[in-house]
């Protein structure tokens, strides 16, 4: 009795989810494609703004902050999760999130990237597609990299443009150079970093990978020298010969500081273009869905034209068979008369001899008769009697020869 009513109760808690699960939901909103080149060796960053997935939410949001609680989802068209180069952080529902990654010369071509924000209230869903062109850095790798670990902050403190041209400021007086270029930003988390503790000001650390084609300043050599290594294993701080201008912004953990020295690779000649190869005007841009076409006209022609002739083939015959058929009385009323008294003599006579002869009791012919062996007499059906004969009863003489 409990159990049966517990099951009904169930039932009806689960009728009326579904009944909210429909009126509040399912709607999907698809915002216009967004078309990105970039180049390989960069970091890229793609900020997705709340603000534009929240105006294309149907319904108005009801709180009076007006701040819809959106996350985000992203991922490679037809698969289940962003490529390997890419990742997208979100801190929460409240903030937007941010597309970012590296690409290598692997990844190389177009990365159609399917992103779908969900509304957390209303349960409503608006997707984007961004399609990512990747085309080769033309300068090649930098030949000077350094990668610097920033305590003070989180990935996506460090991700929008102002945080890293800030970066950038700070740092090109201490590499005394201002070409440099961010090659790479990763969260410390992902390089096997631990989650802080929730405590106001720790941070995640943030990994900067900086390139140029300027040599090291002195200063970041001596930061790195065997001298700072192993001032650093004692859990000092390394020498500093030049002031750090990255305080207070951005604290910098100098013990874990990676200079890399990338030695030019030799690039293989790349393919001569021959004749016939198009102006490269930037990106190839597929042509859009073709037309529908209107196939109605050819599938009658190709249906009914075949049809036609058919029937009028049809047609003919019929009236040849029916129409222009000849019969006996036409063909007798062209005969002349001499001949068809010719003819039907011939078939009387014939018809007079014919029941004659069957009138008259003499013994058919040998010819007529079935086979009879010559030197018995004896008569026999070759096909109905096949025994006492030889086998094959066609050999049998049908007139009997005199020895
Ligand atoms: C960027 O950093 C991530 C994580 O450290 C790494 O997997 C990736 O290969 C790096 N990308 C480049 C282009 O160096
Ligand atoms: C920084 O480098 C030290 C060794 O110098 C290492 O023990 C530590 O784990 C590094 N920190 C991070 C966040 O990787």
């Amino acid at each position: 009795m409990e159990a049966a009513t517990l099951l009904q109760l169930w039932a009806l808690a689960a009728l009326a989810l579904g009944g909210t699960w429909t009126t509040l939901g399912g709607t999907q909103t698809t915002l216009p494609d967004h078309r990105i080149s970039l180049e390989t060796g960069t970091i890229f960053v793609h900020e997705l703004e709340r603000e534009l997935f929240q105006a294309a939410f149907l319904s108005e949001s009801e709180e009076e902050d007006g701040a819809v609680p959106i996350t985000f989802r992203a991922q490679l068209r037809s698969h289940p999760d962003l490529p390997r180069w890419l990742r997208c952080a979100q801190r929460g529902p409240h903030r937007s999130a941010f597309l970012y990654g590296s690409a290598t010369a692997a990844e190389l071509g177009t990365h159609v990237i399917e992103v779908l924000a969900s509304n957390r209230l209303t349960y409503e869903t608006a997707s984007q597609r961004l399609i990512i062109s990747i085309t080769p850095s033309p300068e090649g790798d930098p030949p000077y990299q350094a990668e610097f670990l920033v305590g003070n902050r989180d990935v996506e403190e460090l991700l929008p443009a102002a945080a890293r041209e800030q970066f950038v400021q700070a740092l090109s007086d201490i590499w005394e150079h201002d070409e440099l270029r961010i090659i790479n930003i990763t969260s410390a988390l992902h390089r096997g970093g631990r989650v802080p503790l929730p405590i106001e000001g720790r941070k995640e650390g943030v990994y900067v990978s900086v390139g140029s084609h300027a040599a090291f300043s002195p200063c970041l050599l001596d930061a790195s020298s065997e001298q700072s290594r192993f001032r650093c294993r004692l859990g000092q701080q390394p020498l500093a010969s030049c002031y750090d201008t990255f305080t207070p912004q951005f604290v910098i953990r100098w013990c874990n500081l990676t200079l890399l020295r990338v030695l030019p690779t030799p690039t293989a000649p790349g393919p001569v273009w021959g004749p016939g190869v198009l102006e490269g005007s930037g990106d190839f841009q597929p042509p859009t869905e073709s037309p529908p076409q209107d196939l109605l006209p050819s599938f009658l022609v190709t249906l009914l034209v075949p049809l036609a002739v058919a029937a009028v083939l049809c047609v003919v015959l019929g009236h040849l068979m029916c129409c222009r058929r000849e019969g006996v009385a036409k063909r007798d009323l062209e005969t002349s008369d001499i001949q068809l008294v010719h003819h039907s003599s011939i078939h009387g006579d014939t018809a007079e001899l014919r029941s004659m002869a069957r009138s008259r009791d003499v013994p058919r012919p040998l010819s007529t008769l079935p086979m009879f062996n010559v030197r018995t007499g004896q008569r026999t059906n070759p096909i109905t009697h096949p025994m006492g004969g030889p086998p094959d009863g066609a050999r049998d003489p049908l007139i009997p020869q005199q020895r």
